[in-house]
């Protein structure tokens, strides 16, 4: 499939695959797409660890990194401000609520040894934290440097193209798009509301088409609901030159998720997941549970704004990740039932673990297939 953005990356398939999981990253690497490391919530020595695997593992395979570099939170006048002063601007009544949603739910606390550090380890919502896992990336071997939220800063783009680095961004309208043009970006990732992750309102079928007109000749992924080969066909058929793809990986037999984590999400049906502002501050989609829906409730609390939802989230949710992996967790359990991850709604159609290398392969077949099919009715 060589599409011109295959060919700027030298790849066989333009799939790209966003994942925490530096198994997954190699996996689809090596299966002829590429894999890029989603580091939002990598420790500066976690990414170090993860990249010299991923290089060894690699060699001259190409792979990428999203890092997360806002232009649009709380303290991004200054840069950025440092957790300990972001803690003062959350309001009792929120952390009382939190406190309460657990403990109505018998979440146990999490062991000493877990509590000793209170700092909020590999949280990092600012500019200014972004700047050293932007060198930790530069120091290694990625081809492609992508943003999350928002234009990436002028020093990143340019020290990437320096280092000869493509830099991509998400985008969720048109106007996040011409701006990241106009900012010498090189991909654009058009994310559309059915996407896992932070997410617009606009549907694939409306905003791939409109992001790529809007930036043409730049190439365009298509991300958002895109997770068989039939899917990759359509965005192709809007315009996209590839796609970008995260929920997929979820359930595959590499992800990063512990076995009851996977079991919700393999459970999980189209509907079942939710655009939601209790994770983050920003509209985000999750996989709907007892956590999303008591913040949804009209006598809750209001969301806060990023950062600070993260910061008054982070010692919770760590308390559920950790009761999750407990031997006695049942699909019964408060820490279960509130237990959320960031899911597309794609993830109904994930029912079973698949080998990461499979999912590209069936990606692949169903794309030819779909295109074939499309070709014989042209053809009458
Ligand atoms: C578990 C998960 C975490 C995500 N975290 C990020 C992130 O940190 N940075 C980012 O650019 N996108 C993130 N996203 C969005 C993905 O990059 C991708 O655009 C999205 O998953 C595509 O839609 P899909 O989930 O329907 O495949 C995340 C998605 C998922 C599923």
């Amino acid at each position: 499939m060589p599409t011109q953005v295959a060919e700027i990356f030298g790849i066989e398939y333009p799939i790209f695959a966003f994942t925490h999981c530096r198994d997954v990253v190699v996996a689809v690497s090596k299966a002829g797409g590429l894999g890029v490391l989603g580091a939002a919530i990598h420790t500066d020595e976690r990414l170090e660890i993860d990249l010299q695997w991923i290089d060894a593992q690699l060699g001259d395979i190409p792979y990428g990194v999203d890092l997360m570099m806002p232009s649009n939170y709380v303290g991004a006048a200054t840069g950025g401000m440092e957790h300990k002063a972001l803690r003062e601007y959350i309001p009792d009544e929120h952390r009382q609520f939190v406190e309460k949603l657990l403990a109505d739910a018998g979440v146990p606390e999490l062991p000493d040894h877990l509590t000793a550090s209170k700092k909020e380890r590999g949280l990092r919502y600012s500019q200014k934290q972004a700047k050293g896992i932007v060198d930790i990336a530069f120091a290694h071997k990625a081809r492609f440097l992508v943003s999350a939220l928002g234009t990436p800063p002028d020093w990143v783009t340019e020290a990437a193209h320096a280092r000869g680095l493509y830099v991509g961004a998400l985008a969720g309208k048109k106007k996040h798009a011409e701006r990241h043009k106009a900012a010498g970006v090189d991909v654009i990732i058009a994310q559309s509301y059915e996407a896992g992750g932070h997410t617009g309102e606009i549907g694939g079928m409306v905003l791939i088409p409109e992001i790529v007109d809007a930036v043409a000749p730049l190439p365009v992924l298509g991300a958002g609901g895109i997770g068989n080969g039939r899917q990759m066909a359509a965005a192709l058929a809007l315009g996209a030159q590839g796609v970008w793809c995260g929920s997929v990986w979820l359930t595959t037999a590499e992800s990063e998720l512990d076995r009851m984590a996977r079991q919700k999400l393999l459970a999980a049906g189209t509907d079942d997941t939710a655009r939601t502002r209790s994770m983050t501050g920003k509209h985000a989609r999750f996989l709907r549970s007892a956590w999303t829906e008591a913040w949804d409730r009209s006598d809750t609390p209001d969301p806060l704004k990023t950062p600070l939802q993260s910061v008054l989230n982070y010692h919770s949710l760590r308390r559920i990740d950790h009761a999750m992996k407990a031997p006695g967790i049942t699909s019964e359990s408060g820490a279960y039932q509130l237990y959320s991850y960031p899911a597309g709604q794609g993830i109904g159609a994930q029912n079973s673990v698949r080998a990461t290398r499979d999912v590209v392969r069936e990606m692949v077949e169903g794309y030819v297939e779909a295109i074939a099919r499309l070709n014989e009715q042209l053809e009458g």
